[in-house]
């Protein structure tokens, strides 16, 4: 890992992910988790303050420790439990069928196997549990996904891995999941190729 990506990223990260217009996501987002949850890409931890007081306790994943140490002054606030633990998602050190929910915002696009990821998200799932996310992807629109598709391989190397172009519903429904709600559309406050966002939840088919 270079300078940049170790010891920057995790600063700009910080910054941009606590714009306003991402609030409402984080509040429908981690607002409608319960029980013992389970949050992929934490990050910096800006979702804490969104969850519910009476959740059982919250464990947030993510491989970057700088990120990890901003979440865990966020952590010392709540009223639940909040574990942090440095790992990919890719590879969930964490029980099968141990999770009631997982809670996952702007974090897909960023995680080199997304796939295999949602793969172990399914199986440390309760059968009855839920995946919960607010995720940017790929647009409908063909001279947009032109724009995507073009732009990723540069915006990656800057924006800690950050993919444009994925489609994200596909990749959830690939991994074996159903889909109880998905809303999709532009946000105004971005150009269109980076402003394009999936919301909804999922469960284990
Ligand atoms: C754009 S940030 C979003 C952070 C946070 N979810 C939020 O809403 O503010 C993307 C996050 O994905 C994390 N990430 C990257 N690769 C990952 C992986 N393999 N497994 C889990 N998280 C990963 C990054 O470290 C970063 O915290």
């Amino acid at each position: 890992m270079g300078f940049y990506n170790r010891w920057i990223l995790p600063q700009l990260l910080d910054v941009a992910m606590r714009q306003k217009n991402f609030v409402p996501f984080r509040e429908r987002t981690a607002g409608a988790a319960r029980g013992r949850v389970l949050e992929i890409g934490i990050g910096s931890g800006l979702n804490l303050s969104s969850f519910r007081p009476d959740i059982e306790s919250v464990c947030g994943v993510d491989p970057s420790a700088e990120l990890l140490a901003k979440a865990s002054g966020r952590a010392a606030k709540v009223g639940f439990p909040v574990r942090l633990l440095e790992a990919s998602s890719e590879r969930l050190p964490l029980e099968d069928r141990s999770f009631d929910t997982v809670v996952m915002t702007f974090t897909l696009c960023s995680i080199p196997d997304a796939g295999a990821a949602l793969v172990e998200i399914r199986r440390v799932l309760k059968p009855e549990g839920e995946l919960l996310f607010a995720e940017h992807g790929r647009a409908p629109d063909p001279d947009v996904i032109r724009w995507q598709d073009r732009i990723t391989p540069v915006w990656k190397r800057i924006g800690g891995g950050c993919h444009l172009n994925r489609k994200i519903d596909d990749l959830i429904r690939a991994a074996g999941f159903r889909l109880d709600r998905l809303s999709v559309g532009y946000q105004k406050s971005a150009p269109r190729p980076f402003a394009f966002f999936y919301e909804g939840s999922a469960r284990p088919v």
